[in-house]
């Protein structure tokens, strides 16, 4: 037995035994639980001081698995499955009896879907149960995309952490649902809109934030670093303007660096490619939050592809 198997196999015993385990995922970290055990569900809510009222993706380790969590699977929903998992795309579909309504917020849909990294298909296919598992960080907060992250975020209530290093993709899942065969954005995340759209061939909804939204992740504010922080399309006039504060910068690329330094700054991608973007979003915005700054600015990235999901992300944290 090597040593990365020996970690894998303490994560099944912990698991099994309603134990929760920090497990990575291509996207963000994942708090996971086992998903037919109320005790360890709960606990997830007791750590993250989650609202009950926000349900919990369900993490499967092969297609074959998806009839023991859901039903009716419209085969549009298929599609996309078998196109996109592996990956970070979730399903909303109706759950089947197994599914506890404490994951799903008392509802009838049940969110579900295979994460793409090597580390946690292994740990998936030991276990005899599929996992629950929202984001690692207390509740409001910024998503881990590093174990530092969680540890910074869940300090003393930080269970067993599986190191599976840098999430790649950096940003978490779209969630895709769908009603009348045309399907529902209701989070954009690392998958675009136009693959989507291009693979089914329509365009799918964008479902817009409301007073009472679906999912708690459609919240106006969400994702919130602890320092001022905001978003803006003219960085330069931004600088300026706050010129008397401690600041920190989110540039996108490196050709939109302006003379006037700010105190501390990142470049998401020095090249401007959106996929780089992603994955260096949460973890800048972790480390100019670490900096006791006056005031972050971001940078907002052209509106496409996985550039619209950054946007949205960096709104949500947004403070004005
Ligand atoms: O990339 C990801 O999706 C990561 C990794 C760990 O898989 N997980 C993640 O989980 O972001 P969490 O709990 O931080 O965000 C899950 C989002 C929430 O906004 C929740 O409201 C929504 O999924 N959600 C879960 N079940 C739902 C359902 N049945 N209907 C609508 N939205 C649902
Ligand atoms: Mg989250």
């Amino acid at each position: 037995m090597n040593t990365k198997d020996s970690k894998i196999d303490i994560a099944v015993q912990l698991l099994s035994n309603n134990e929760l385990v920090v497990i990575p995922t291509e996207t963000v970290y994942g708090l996971a639980a086992n998903a037919f055990s109320e005790l360890a569900i709960e606990k997830i809510y007791k750590v993250k001081n989650r609202p009950q009222n926000n349900p919990l993706i369900v993490h499967i380790a092969s297609i074959d698995q998806l009839n023991i969590v859901a039903q009716n699977v419209p085969n549009i929903a298929l599609k996309l499955a078998n196109h996109f998992w592996p990956g970070p795309l979730t399903l909303i579909l109706d759950k089947a009896s197994t599914i506890s309504t404490k994951i799903t917020a008392g509802g009838d849909k049940v969110a579900v879907r295979i994460p793409n990294h090597k580390t946690t298909l292994e740990l998936l296919q030991k276990l005899k149960f599929p996992l629950v598992a929202p984001s690692a960080n207390r509740s409001n907060h910024i998503s881990p995309t590093r174990p530092e992250h969680v540890l910074n975020s869940l300090g003393n209530k930080t269970p067993y952490i599986l190191d599976g290093g840098s999430c790649t993709e950096g940003i978490e899942s779209t969630i895709v649902g769908f009603y009348e065969n045309i399907p529902h954005i209701y989070r954009l995340g690392a998958i675009e809109k136009e693959k989507i759209d291009a693979l089914l061939g329509v365009s799918s909804e964008m479902i817009i934030e409301t007073d009472k939204p679906k999912a708690p992740g459609m919240l106006k504010k969400h994702y919130s670093p602890k320092t001022a922080f905001f978003t803006t399309n003219n960085i330069q006039f931004e600088i300026a303007r706050n010129s008397d504060k401690k600041i920190g910068v989110i540039y996108f690329c490196a050709k939109n660096l302006v003379p006037n330094s700010p105190f501390a700054f990142r470049v998401l991608s020095e090249k401007g490619s959106l996929k780089e973007a992603a994955a260096n979003l949460y973890r800048y915005m972790h480390e100019l939050d670490e900096l006791e700054l006056d005031l972050i600015i971001a940078e907002q990235l052209p509106n496409e592809g996985v550039g619209a999901s950054i946007n949205d992300r960096i709104k949500r944290a947004s403070f004005i």
